[in-house]
């Protein structure tokens, strides 16, 4: 038999990295790090990946029972952002939206959410059993996105369901658009009513007077991805609580259930690492990225044919604040689909977006982005020319589809595959998830309807991804 050598061996994923990782690619995509951060602890980092790669041995602490190193870490967290306690995560945002969920609610509990939240938010309801109320968030239809929930709509759904025991918002959205934190707290102060918020967007909030007003100032809970804009490795994040409405003792047995038992050192040193680093000069950081966001914002609208959004969008559908260090450039109106100009950067200029939709690409901008990649992406939008604009507007979601079963039911049902094409009327098995950004279409429990599945043929065929659907066309319905 042939002697195998190391050369024959073969590592697909291996070879897609170090395809990926070539250095003249520009990175606007997450994680914040951009593959660069390169200051004296990162650099001991780096230098000790292997050495520091253990677990939980004596003197190193217990992550789920905390008395040394990681507690003193988290301490240190909580004091930054101003709350009692912080919980370091090791499986994203996701692992902290769902605890909060499960330290909140119990089966049968009803949540009021926007109908365009993150499939996370989905996970805590199957795992939690509670029920969710939905609320549409408003939409631009020029842009053609959700924006965000307004007082207004949150005060009008806890009217007609007294007995909601926790409001979940996102602040920011995807498109960094933020509600009325304050005005939504307002709404539900004095109702003992829990204020959970998805701040994965948001970890660099509140470190200048030119962001949005963080959570800290108002939720119960709230989570963030320090590795979406800060300096973190991919799939570390934070969760903090403050007041006395979240059980603390509870969330932490809820964090047991979606935590490894083998927590990586090297992700909680990063996370130690980057809390420091925004302790340090937190805001000379944010301004960094805010001012390169601002020069390509103003670039991108003077010498191309995009719009680039800016703070022009303020006080309409629901936008009360914006996080300005994130690009959405509207294509649509230029006549490209976002899909087009998202493969064309990477392909001709080996410039990566973090995500395209039918309208618009996305830039999310760090302070480990430079000038150099600012010119650069500008330099590629200006290569285009205007042409008519695309197609008319095809109408996102207009109102919330009809439940059959709640999520967690459905998810218990009997299921099969059908086609995506053949299923209007039946039950959806399987979330229908827009990716990116993962925000459910159709939820497990809900009835598939004609719009559905036109939405979604439009975006296959335009080049969008959706999770849920197969390759083959194929989608889980309910028996
Ligand atoms: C709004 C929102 N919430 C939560 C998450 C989950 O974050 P993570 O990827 O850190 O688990 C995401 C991920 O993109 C998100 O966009």
């Amino acid at each position: 038999m042939k002697k195998k050598t190391n050369k024959n061996l073969k590592m697909p994923l291996i070879e897609a990295l170090k395809k990926y990782g070539d250095k003249n690619s520009v990175r606007f995509h997450m994680p914040g790090h951009k593959g660069r951060e390169r200051g004296r602890i990162a650099s001991a980092l780096r230098e000790n990946l292997y050495n520091w790669d253990v677990t939980e041995i004596p003197g190193l602490d217990d992550l789920h029972q905390p008395r040394g190193p990681i507690k003193n870490a988290q301490k240190k967290l909580a004091k930054l952002y101003g709350a009692d306690h912080s919980f370091f995560l090791l499986n994203g945002a996701t692992s902290g939206v769902i605890a909060m969920m499960g330290a909140a609610l119990r089966p049968g509990d009803e949540v009021l959410i926007s109908q365009a939240s993150h499939k996370s938010i989905l996970s805590g309801l199957i795992l939690t059993g509670a029920r969710p109320v939905y609320i549409m968030p408003e939409v631009d239809e020029k842009l053609g996105v959700f924006t965000q929930v307004s007082p207004k709509n949150i005060a009008k759904a806890i009217e007609a369901n007294p007995d909601v025991k926790a409001v979940l918002i996102t602040n920011p959205v995807y498109q960094g658009f933020c509600p009325d934190i304050q005005g939504i707290s307002r709404v539900i102060e004095d109702k003992n009513i829990v204020f959970l918020v998805d701040e994965a967007h948001g970890p660099h909030f509140g470190f200048s007077p030119l962001l949005p007003i963080g959570a800290g100032h108002f939720a119960d809970a709230w989570v963030q991805s320090p590795h979406k804009v800060l300096a973190s490795f991919t799939q570390s994040a934070w969760l903090h609580i403050k007041g006395e409405r979240i059980d603390k003792n509870r969330l932490g047995y809820f964090l047991q259930l979606v935590t490894t038992t083998s927590p990586s050192y090297i992700m909680m040193a990063s996370l130690d690492y980057t809390r420091a680093l925004m302790e340090y000069k937190g805001r000379i950081l944010t301004e960094k990225a805010l001012q390169l966001a601002e020069s390509a914002r103003r670039r991108i609208n003077k010498v191309t044919p995009f719009y680039c959004v800016g703070p022009e969008i303020l006080g309409q559908n629901g936008i009360y604040d914006i996080d300005l260090s994130r690009l959405m450039v509207n294509v649509s109106q230029a006549g490209y689909t976002g899909y087009e100009i998202d493969e064309f950067l990477r392909q001709r200029f080996k410039i990566f977006a973090e995500y395209a939709d039918f309208y618009n690409v996305y830039f999310l901008i760090s302070f480990l982005n430079t000038k150099r990649d600012i010119r650069q992406l500008v330099k590629a939008l200006a290569s285009l020319r205007q042409r008519s604009p695309i197609g008319e507007f095809k109408p996102l979601l207009g109102r919330i589809p009809k439940k059959a079963l709640e999520p967690r039911e459905a998810f218990n049902y009997s299921s099969e595959s059908i086609l995506l094409q053949a299923s209007q009327g039946r039950i959806c098995g399987q979330a229908l998830v827009l990716y990116p950004p993962g925000v459910p279409l159709v939820m497990p429990g809900e009835i598939i309807e004609k719009q559905h599945i036109e939405i979604l043929t439009d975006l296959l065929n335009s080049g969008g991804a959706c999770q849920g659907v197969t390759s083959g066309g194929s989608i889980i319905v309910l028996k």
